[in-house]
């Protein structure tokens, strides 16, 4: 049975009967509500807080109701569950009004009197490296700085027949998950237990250990159906985990706290504003002779995820071009606003939207097609990655290439618009390394449990959520198939930390590929018990061997396998509003074998469509640190009168050591997108874009000479 093939009833799945309970559908004997007071100064000391006389039934949670340590663990522990004397950004939680009644917490809250000390705030990665304000982290406002190099690039700049700069920035992006985050905290005999909306149970637990100083055998992290993530709901969890947490313990009584929309747009992680810096080294035929790399992100307020988005994007920032010589750098800066955090991509589209622009003017330099241009000057297999790694797989870059050609007609239209002003056609292409990134899978150690039971069903325990991109369904079929039993028969349940393993968090469109793997695998093992009345099987994460990774030199295979696309976009500028129309927009991916044709086609549309917003429409900045709009009515994403039919096409290089030879999905479809579309304007415009997204003031400023 061919696997690809999509499942045909989704009924099949609890999920779509309409049943599934949201955190906030979940009605608890005695709960109690919970709303934040947080901080309208982007910076500055707290001197003071006024309380009001709080009724009876009514209590105010803070700092001081933190059993452990205050801070929420992640790669770092500089961010505070609630502030205690310094605030970093404008929506920091600083307490809790909790009680029975929301709409009474509110107005309570509404009496609290903070008097702050105001300390000039850093808000732009120049502010941060080169400001006046005295630095929010260690001396020089740098998280992390990291470098790499290979060959002898100052060598290949003093060779060069020419010298190609630029500099690319890109905006805030909010996620819009269609569920705002939140959770619930239920206390009772001596432990602890959250239920919520969230990537990934076990970052939630291990955060709570931290700030509790509990055992691990107290604390139980459940995940409630979870209305869409893209990132934002991997790291932010933890801190209201918090909250409800040490509200539960300290009243007695569970506590439900869910954010507003509004104040999920102002308070909760961001993609990272970034600046990419290009320098290239073409010899006399436009062949790259060396490229140097800058890669600055602007990572908010505190470290959280930063050090390994910053990673995933300077892994990526020679893009797929094939060069003797590089240096890329990297540098994640602190600025006073909402700390930037996961989202979709990772780094990578920030990375991959100076690359694949300046791949654009790199052709327009040479007077070649982009098209042409980039096909000839990407790796092939045995190519090295700009870590200086091997893609040992098939790269199908001719095939992806000949079949976008084929789809889009850009070659033609390329040169049709050359003399059509107000049209234009740009092209990407891209790659995802596919899993944690550098030794991140290992040391993730992840497990897996697969459990034969007395009715003749199979049970997959594992911590790997669905919040809408397919897990269910891809999970359990590749259980199904592998056992060869129907998809009926295989279960899979929201993830609850008392009864699954540590399969790592649902993020780096590791699902399919890793977990997938260890369930396939574990599947080998359960075969031969199929006939037992129970039986449970357990498996773990090996690195395939042929991995050489380095993690001080960050040297090698900086992921086991990639997935590849291209990308076509179409646009038309309106003359007189410099309004864009996306015309037309195509794509090509490799993701190796698809588990389910349908989910994949979704995905990679869904993807393409959140890009389109980051490229033209989501525009987001800071007002004196006010997030601007800080409104979902004003923040624009994309509608369906916005996004073009989308013609998406798959390339299936089976992956070995995938399950069914899979690779990775999720976030390969919003890499491609907004370098495509930019170098689209370009060629409708003549206009040089630096800058997403792009907006008609941008265009209009841009047109005026700046
Ligand atoms: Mo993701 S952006 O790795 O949750």
């Amino acid at each position: 049975m061919d696997i690809s093939k999509p499942v045909e009833r989704v009924d099949l799945l609890e999920k779509c009967q309409g049943n599934a309970l949201f955190v906030d559908d979940l009605e608890i004997p005695g709960l109690l509500h919970a709303v934040t007071l947080r901080s309208r100064i982007p910076r500055g000391r707290i001197k003071r807080i006024e309380v009001p006389e709080i009724p009876e039934r009514y209590w105010i949670v803070d700092y001081r109701d933190v059993p452990g340590k205050n801070s929420v663990k992640m790669l770092s522990e500089d961010m505070p569950f609630f502030a205690e004397d310094k605030v970093n950004y404008i929506g920091e939680p600083i307490l809790l009004v909790v009680g029975e009644d929301k709409e009474k917490a509110k107005r309570i809250l509404k009496d609290i009197y903070v008097e702050y000390e105001e300390i000039e705030p850093v808000f732009t990665i120049e502010e941060a490296l080169n400001g006046n304000a005295p630095p929010i982290y260690g001396d020089n406002n740098r998280f992390v700085e990291y470098e790499f190099s290979r060959g002898d690039v100052d060598d290949a700049f003093r060779k060069a027949y020419r010298i190609v700069e630029g500099e690319y920035r890109t905006g805030l992006q909010e996620h819009i998950y269609l569920e705002p985050q939140g959770m619930i905290g239920i206390y009772s005999e001596g432990k602890v237990k959250v239920i919520g909306s969230m990537q990934c149970p076990y970052y939630v637990k291990n955060a709570l250990v931290h700030g509790l100083g509990w055992p691990e055998d107290r604390i139980q992290v459940v995940q409630a159906t979870t209305g869409g993530g893209f990132g934002g709901k991997e790291d932010f969890p933890s801190l209201i985990a918090g909250h409800v947490a040490f509200a539960s313990i300290k009243i007695g009584r569970p506590v439900k706290l869910i954010l507003e929309r509004n104040e999920d747009i102002l308070s909760t992680t961001k993609r990272h504003p970034s600046i990419v810096r290009h320098r290239t080294a073409l010899d006399r035929d436009g062949n790259i002779l060396g490229m140097d790399v800058e890669i600055i992100l602007d990572a908010g307020a505190y470290i959280t995820l930063s050090p390994v988005v910053l990673q995933r994007a300077i892994f990526a920032g020679t893009g797929v071009y094939k060069t003797p010589n590089l240096r890329v750098k990297g540098i994640a800066v602190a600025t006073n606003h909402v700390p930037s955090g996961a989202f979709r991509g990772f780094g990578s589209p920030q990375a991959f939207f100076g690359v694949e622009l300046h791949g654009t003017n790199l052709s327009d330099e040479m007077g070649i097609s982009p098209f042409e241009y980039k096909k000839s000057m990407s790796v092939r297999r045995g190519d090295l990655t700009p870590t200086s790694g091997k893609f040992r797989s098939d790269v199908k870059i001719d095939e992806i290439m000949s079949r976008l050609d084929k789809l889009s007609g850009f070659t033609e239209k390329y040169r049709k618009y050359r003399d059509e002003k107000w049209k234009g056609i740009g092209v990407s292409l891209f790659f995802h390394g596919c899993g944690f990134t550098g030794d991140g899978e290992v040391r993730l150690d992840s497990r897996v449990k697969l459990a034969k039971r007395k009715d003749g069903k199979v049970e997959i325990l594992v911590s790997t959520v669905e919040m809408g991109q397919g897990a269910q369904t891809a999970l359990r079929k590749i259980v199904s198939h592998a056992l060869n039993i129907p998809i009926e028969q295989v279960i899979y349940r929201n993830p609850d930390t008392d009864r699954v393993p540590d399969s790592g968090p649902t993020v780096a469109s590791r699902t399919v590929m890793i977990v997938g793997g260890l369930l396939h695998r574990a599947c080998e093992k359960l075969k031969d018990h199929m006939g037992e009345m129970e039986y449970v099987v357990e498996e773990r994460f090996r690195m395939p061997e042929y991995v050489r990774w380095d993690q001080k030199k960050l040297h090698g295979d900086s992921y086991p396998e990639y997935s590849w696309g291209g990308v076509v976009v179409e646009v038309e500028v309106d003359p007189v509003t410099f309004e864009v129309k996306t015309s037309g927009m195509w794509g090509v991916y490799d993701v190796g074998i698809p588990i389910d044709e349908r989910i994949i086609i979704g995905q990679l549309e869904g993807g393409m469509v959140q890009a389109l917003g980051w490229a033209y429409l989501e525009k987001m900045d800071l007002k004196k640190g006010f997030l601007i709009p800080g409104t979902i009515t004003d923040y624009t994403i994309p509608t369906a009168k916005d996004v073009p039919e989308i013609v998406v096409e798959l390339v299936r290089t089976p992956y070995e050591y995938g399950p069914f030879g899979a690779k990775c999905a999720g976030e390969l479809p919003f890499v491609g997108v907004a370098p495509a579309f930019a170098s689209a304007v370009q060629q409708a415009t003549g206009i040089r874009i630096d800058k997403i997204p792009i907006t008609p003031e941008y265009l209009l400023e841009k047109m005026n000479g700046d």
